[in-house]
């Protein structure tokens, strides 16, 4: 039988040279006349080893890394076909401790599938979590997923199943699944990675959510600056319809489900769920006020549930293990487990998925192994670009959504970005208010103005202009954005630059007031 060696073309690893690996490990395979098969495999998201290179022996899969082109033929001489030893040679991939003390849950196939093959998708489990579901009426598919404990992995946290429910018992002609793929957290690629490493998990989960609701039609609002993303998916929908997971008859049963994939224009904003329904509807992304729901009129005025690509790929394993079993993981009220995103000034960068309930610190100094340039640590972002900068003080947190809402911060969408002791927090603080100048959607006042008139402040406090006045008028724009703004954008601001006041204080402390024109 062929070997077959898996060349990841998942967008980390091809930014890493992964396309020039598989060419000239295409040209060898053939110059030696080797009976070898490369498959273009996801990521298994260590990221300081891509391109992570593997093969499979009767051992289990050998891995190699990081692999350029030139390594290749020094490879094969070594007997790469085999798992021959080398000294780019890991070891056994599974036995590397970045991914054997994970709990891959959503993430279980991702890596070690053909993300276009639904027989490999099938050989690897999948679809039972679909083949349960149209066994089931949407009420139980509801119960399922509630009792489950999941929540939205988007970053509001919000019970999933809860979700569902009131779409479920909210009349309409028409309903709607739309999968929020616009991932515009700064450090965050775990909804890329699934959607390039195993998209059949996305589309049975979005399939399930249709049986569940009544919704017969999905939408995949993806970000354009996932192009690889977008073609897999666009692919994966293709092959799902042919096979009969998706189309008038979900594998076989008296349920219609379709899917389309969109491409967003590239607002940060249009990841909040109202502007994305807008944006898809063709209009301008910019939020809708509350109420209505989008679960009682959503996408064209029909009952819509809106949800993550991590929440939807994270049903199809609690159909087809049971809630028990998901809800078995987890910590306090945050069930089951996340996919941490680990980023910046990193040692070992990548996707971790663990239970709930790791602390920052180990997260950080253990999984992490440090910043990357040996310095210590100074601070770490945790949520995106909206998130709360924490010191090394809080590294105790638990990583559960309610830990860190004690400590004034978030998880969002689980991705944390490292600051080594060269980073300087006022800058960081007026980055988050001009983020937020350029990103807000101009809806409301607090936002729009306020982000404009936070970077002129922060401005003055690094010019050392009348810093107590200029530190308490940030504060209380703050104050007045957190409260006053009509969405999260607006809202969440507060958090980097008031957590970057009150945990890196000497960073605020006036320069001496430069001799100028002022
Ligand atoms: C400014 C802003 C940007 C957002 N960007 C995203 C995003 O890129 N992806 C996402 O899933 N949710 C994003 N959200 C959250 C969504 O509004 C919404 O809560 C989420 O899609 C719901 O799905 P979930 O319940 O599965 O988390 C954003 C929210 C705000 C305020
Ligand atoms: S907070 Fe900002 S982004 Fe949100 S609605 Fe207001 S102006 Fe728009």
């Amino acid at each position: 039988m062929s070997v077959r060696i898996f060349v990841p073309k998942d967008a980390s690893a091809l930014a890493l040279g992964s396309e020039r690996v598989a060419t000239a490990l295409t040209r060898e395979i053939e110059a030696r006349g080797l009976d070898a098969t490369i498959v273009r495999n996801g990521s298994r998201g260590l990221h300081w080893l891509e391109p992570m290179i593997e093969v499979e022996t009767p051992e289990g899969r050998i891995a190699y890394g990081p692999v350029k082109a030139s390594d290749v033929a020094s490879l094969l001489d070594a007997g790469l076909a085999t798992g021959g030893t080398h000294p780019l040679c890991l070891g056994k991939t599974e036995e590397l401790p970045f991914l054997k003390n994970q709990t891959r849950l959503t993430f279980a196939r991702c890596g070690i599938v053909d993300p276009l093959s639904l027989a490999d998708y099938r050989a690897h489990d999948g679809l039972k979590g679909l083949e349960r579901a149209v066994t089931l009426s949407p009420a139980d598919i509801v119960t399922h997923v509630t009792e489950s404990g999941l929540r939205g992995r988007g970053g509001a946290g919000f019970p999933t199943g809860i979700k569902w429910k009131t779409v479920l018992d909210t009349p309409g002609d028409r309903k709607y699944i739309v999968c929020n793929a616009d991932e515009g957290d700064s450090g965050t690629f775990a909804d890329r990675m699934i959607m390039e490493g195993d998209p059949f998990v996305l589309i049975e989960g979005m399939a399930i959510a249709g049986i569940a609701t009544g919704a017969t039609k999905g939408f995949v609002y993806i970000r354009s600056e996932y192009p690889h993303a977008i073609t897999t998916m666009t692919q994966a929908v293709e092959i799902a319809h042919k096979a009969g997971v998706l189309g008038s008859s979900v594998l076989g049963s008296a349920k219609a489900f379709d899917i389309e994939i969109r491409t967003g224009a590239g607002a940060y904003v249009c990841g909040e769920e109202t502007a994305l329904l807008n944006s898809l509807e063709g209009k301008r992304g910019i939020v809708r006020a509350k109420p209505p729901l989008p679960a009682h009129k959503g996408l064209f005025n029909s009952p819509t549930v809106i949800n993550n690509v991590i929440s939807l790929a994270s049903v199809p394993i609690i159909m087809d293990k049971g809630p028990v079993y998901y809800k078995d993981f987890g910590m306090g009220r945050s069930r089951g487990t996340i996919p941490i995103q680990i980023a910046g000034n990193v040692k070992h960068g990548g996707l971790y998925e663990a239970a709930f309930g790791l602390t920052l610190g180990q997260i950080v100094d253990e999984i992490g192994g440090g910043t990357a340039t040996g310095r210590p640590v100074k601070a770490v972002q945790v949520g995106g670009p909206l998130g709360a900068y924490f010191p090394r003080a809080l590294f105790d947190t638990p990583f559960d959504y309610e830990a860190f809402a004690a400590k004034d911060g978030l998880i969002g969408h689980a991705g944390i970005t490292i600051f080594d002791d060269t980073a300087d927090m006022l800058k960081q603080a007026r980055f988050a208010m001009e983020f937020c100048a350029i990103e807000s959607c101009g809806k409301c006042t607090p936002c729009r103005i306020g982000s404009t008139r936070g970077v002129e402040t922060a401005d003055k406090i690094a010019q050392g202009i009348e810093p107590e006045k200029n530190m308490a008028l940030l504060a209380d724009l703050c104050n007045t954005m957190k409260f006053g703004s009509l969405c999260a954008l607006g809202g969440f601001t507060p958090y980097p630059v008031t957590s970057a006041m009150n945990h890196f204080p000497d960073d605020f402390r006036p320069a001496p007031l430069v001799e100028a024109a002022e």
